[in-house]
C-alpha cells in the first residue's frame, strides 16, 4: 500500500502519479488534498506519515509546489525518511542507501513524464542492505534520541 498526499501546488501531479500507480497495479490510498484549493502542506504529510508509522502504508509519495515543505514537514518524523528527488539518479540512490520511504516530488519543479520514471524508479529499487548504510540509518534515530534525552 502506497500512501499518497498533496497540497494544491501537487495537485495535478498528484492526479498523473495516482494514474501510474492505477496502470501498473499499485495499491494506493489518496489522503488528500481532494480539490486544487489552498491547504496546508503540513498537514498532508501527518496524513502520509501517520499511515506509514501505523503500519498502514509501506511507501508514501508527497508531493507539493517545490516538494520542500512537504520534505521537511515528513523528515520531522522518528522512522520517516524522506526524500526529495528531481531526476531518477536521487531516487535510485535515496532507495539504495537511505532506504527512503516517502518520495517527495515539487509539481512545480519536475514535468509529468519524469515525475513518473521518478516514481516508477523509486518503487522499483530495494535498500541495498549494506552494512555501513544501516549504520547510518541506524545513527539517524540514535543520534536524535540521544539530543532529544540531553
Ligand atoms: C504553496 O504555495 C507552496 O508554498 C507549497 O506548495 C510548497 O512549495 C512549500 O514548500
Amino acid at each position: 500500500m502506497i500512501a499518497i498526499g498533496s497540497d494544491q501546488g501537487g495537485y495535478e501531479l498528484k492526479q498523473e502519479v495516482m494514474g501510474y500507480l492505477k496502470d501498473h497495479g499499485y495499491e494506493y490510498t489518496d489522503v488528500g488534498s481532494y480539490t486544487p484549493e489552498s491547504c496546508d502542506y503540513p498537514d498532508i504529510a501527518a496524513k502520509v506519515v501517520q499511515m506509514i508509522l501505523n503500519g498502514e502504508a509501506e511507501k508514501g509519495i508527497l508531493i507539493c509546489g517545490t516538494g520542500i515543505g512537504i520534505s521537511i514537514s515528513a523528515n520531522r518524523y522518528p522512522g520517516i525518511r524522506a526524500a526529495l528527488c528531481t531526476d531518477c539518479f536521487m531516487a535510485e540512490a535515496t532507495r539504495e542507501h537511505n532506504d527512503a520511504n516517502v518520495l517527495c516530488m515539487g509539481g512545480r519543479v519536475v514535468g509529468p513524464g519524469l515525475a513518473l520514471k521518478i516514481t516508477e524508479t523509486f518503487l522499483t529499487t530495494e535498500f541495498s542492505q549494506g552494512e555501513r548504510h544501516i549504520r547510518r540509518l541506524n545513527k539517524i534515530e540514535e543520534n536524535y534520541n540521544d539530543y532529544i534525552n540531553e
